[in-house]
């Protein structure tokens, strides 16, 4: 880095613009299917070893969505062995922290180094907070919140040795507004972004950052069925049938889109997490990037 000599130089002349991640190796927790895929992929196009982590199996009981797959897993991988990187798939639960542990000593012996995580596993579950019965609240505040805090624990020892790493956790729109009837959901995101900020400052002077991407709504197997429609719809302020279909949740909630557009997809949400993952990012950390199809325009701040 080139020090500003005086008031009028603007440090280094060479601009930053180099966005590979060659050389880099990565860990996406949830990589089985939806934004983690898309995110595996995309960091291997940009040039990163990755090692994807998923449970693979039912996350919760009571989920309304069906559970990912080893062949998910498997389907990942030949897009990130398609873009020439190393691949290791892991089966775990980011709940159990030494499952975790055990994941990252994997990755910095096969890789020979850790340098990006990307805490991106979740689960949604609906209901009004009356309604919520302490199991599924406590399922939902396990994965999202304490999963994430041990994917990020367990990768920072080997961080801050190396003095260096990019943490990206994945929030979410609904971490940034509320969620009628989704306290829980919209609670464990909220909760990310604090200890994301938290993070970012206990460790800013070991050249390591820690920053959010709060994905907008993204058509995935987590929103593609009737009780996240029925939500879109409820959040368009109109009535919802029990099992709406695409096109009712089409139409309900794409004219009061920013960008008109009902949803987006995984993959317009995975450039926003490279971009953090980069050297050029390397004074940005304690950040929310929104990638919500301009859905932050409506919200403060
Ligand atoms: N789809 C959206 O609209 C949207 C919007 C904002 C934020 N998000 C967030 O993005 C992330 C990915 O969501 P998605 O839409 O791709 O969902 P998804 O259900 O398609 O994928 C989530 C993956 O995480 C895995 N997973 C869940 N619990 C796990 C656990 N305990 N341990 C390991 N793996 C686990 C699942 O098996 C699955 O493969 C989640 O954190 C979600 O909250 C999604």
């Amino acid at each position: 880095m080139n020090v500003a000599t005086s008031s009028d130089d603007i440090g280094d002349k060479t601009p930053h613009v180099n966005f590979s991640l060659e050389g880099k190796s990565a860990l996406v927790t949830g990589a089985a299917r939806g934004i983690g895929q898309a995110i595996c992929a995309a960091l291997a196009a940009a040039g990163a070893d990755v090692m994807g982590l998923d449970i693979c199996a039912v996350a919760a009981p009571n989920l309304t969505y069906p559970s990912a797959t080893e062949g998910q897993l498997e389907q990942t991988g030949k897009l990130v062995e398609g873009a020439k990187r190393h691949w290791i798939p892991v089966k775990a639960d980011i709940r159990d922290a030494k499952a975790m542990r055990a994941a990252v000593e994997r990755a910095v012996k096969e890789f020979g180094k850790l340098d990006i995580i990307v805490a991106n596993a979740g689960i949604q579950a609906y209901g009004p907070l009356a309604n919520t019965s302490e199991e599924d609240w406590n399922n939902v505040i396990d994965i999202n919140v304490k999963g994430t805090a041990n994917t990020v624990r367990a990768a920072l020892p080997h961080m801050l040795s190396r003095k260096y790493g990019r943490i990206v956790i994945i929030s979410s729109g609904q971490g940034r507004h509320g969620f009628k009837n989704g306290s829980a959901y919209s609670t464990s995101k909220w909760g990310l972004i604090g200890l994301m900020k938290s993070v970012a400052w206990e460790v800013g002077k070991d050249g390591i950052t820690v920053n959010c991407v709060e994905p907008g709504l993204v058509d995935t197997p987590l929103t593609r069925n009737t009780g996240r429609w029925r939500e879109l719809i409820h959040t368009a302020g109109k009535e919802a049938p029990e099992n709406p279909t695409e096109q009712e949740a089409i139409a309900a909630s794409a004219p009061s889109s920013v960008m008109g557009i009902p949803w987006m997809q995984p993959d317009e949400v995975a450039p926003a997490v490279v971009f953090l993952c980069t050297d050029a990012a390397n004074r940005v950390s304690g950040a929310c990037l929104d990638a919500v199809a301009g859905e932050s325009a409506k919200w403060t701040g």
